[in-house]
């Protein structure tokens, strides 16, 4: 079964084709953050027109390189939400307007099976992807969530973010120490040079008894520290408080991970969505796997933030359990 994926729940037009018997073919990506840098975040009206822009000569590139004719797919799977509502509208429509012309059905991904899932995807030999049953760790921009994950479609949520999301935290943080947009990798690339012993942030919800998490007050904290500087904040300076975010950050995401995988019995550990790029958090969580005795798993970087490889997988993922889950009624909601 080949399976077109469309992604365009943000800043990312990403395009694919899966194929079932042979895997990954082809898949295309545009990223839009040199389009939202100059405001510091993403201008949701300028997303949408940008999908409009890339969409249909990414998927163009994607038949080219995977060597297959339009007609050779067997449905499409696009992402339904959550994200922003005129850049989904993008993609909901590409799928369906396609799906139409074709004859093809379409299926609705949920953005976070896709990222749950990109673990399972396996594009090089040297890599083994998890069995099921597995912990995943889904942190991204918009989403910080333990869940237990059974199989596909069988997904129990164990804990959640009260306030802000991993990713929003970092990207908040780089914000304020002005490192620019997208925060992750400025602040991640930044810590290295931080001095471990400078500062030191509070660990929010570190000991609670659950699983959930809130970084809103660390984020505060990142506040309080550039506020007590002086005007001109040096690089150095910039660079302990990133550390020390970063370390408080990693400290936490780590504990609730061990916690989750003590709490149902599983030692298989799965990290998704694009803060599982950030390599403070792999290689603390290798340390880790490494002294508790648990198999930790990641996409392969390109699959961790967003993209049209884990859409497209997913759906062929659902279609394979339920071939009905795709539809030829393309009146579709977003
Ligand atoms: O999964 P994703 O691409 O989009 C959402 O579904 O939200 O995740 C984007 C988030 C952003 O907050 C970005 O700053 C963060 O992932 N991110 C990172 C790194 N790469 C991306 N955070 C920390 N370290 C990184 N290397
Ligand atoms: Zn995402």
């Amino acid at each position: 079964m080949l399976v077109l994926g469309i992604e365009s729940s943000c800043d990312e037009t990403g395009i694919a084709l899966y194929d079932t018997q042979k895997g990954l073919l082809a898949h295309a990506l545009h990223s839009q953050v040199a389009m939202h840098e100059a405001y510091g975040g993403v201008v949701p009206e300028l997303a949408s027109r940008d999908h409009i822009r890339r969409a249909i000569p990414l998927l163009e590139q994607c038949f080219a390189a995977a060597g297959v004719e339009h007609a050779a797919i067997d449905a499409i799977a696009y992402t339904q939400g959550p994200g922003l509502a005129g850049a989904l509208l993008v993609g909901a429509s590409v799928a369906c307007s396609l799906g139409l012309a074709l004859g093809k059905p379409v299926l609705g991904v949920h953005h976070l099976e896709g990222h749950l899932l990109s673990p399972l995807l396996a594009t090089n030999a040297s890599y083994a992807p998890p069995r099921f049953p597995f912990v995943a760790l889904l942190v991204s921009g918009g989403h910080t969530q333990l869940m237990r994950v059974d199989g596909v479609g069988q997904y129990a949520l164990l804990g959640d973010t009260l306030d802000d999301a991993a990713g929003e935290a970092f990207d908040k943080s780089a914000k304020l120490l002005g490192l620019g947009y997208p925060g992750g990798p400025a602040i991640s690339r930044m810590a290295e040079f931080g001095d471990p012993l400078a500062y030191k942030l509070p660990r929010p919800m570190l000991h609670s008894k659950d699983l959930n998490f809130s970084f809103s007050g660390l984020k505060t904290a990142v506040l309080t520290l550039v506020k007590n500087h002086p005007a001109n904040i040096c690089e150095q300076d910039k660079a302990n408080i990133a550390r020390a975010f970063v370390d408080a950050m990693v400290e936490v995401l780590v504990a609730k991970c061990i916690a989750a995988l003590k709490q149902t019995g599983l030692n298989r550990l799965v990290i998704a969505g694009g803060v599982g790029a950030n390599a403070q958090l792999r290689s603390a969580l290798n340390a880790a796997a490494d002294k508790k005795r648990f198999q930790v798993f990641y996409p392969e970087l390109e699959f961790c933030t967003d993209n049209g490889a884990m859409i497209a997988f997913a759906g062929a993922l659902r279609l394979q359990r339920d071939p009905a889950a795709a539809t030829h009624d393309y009146a579709f909601n977003v």
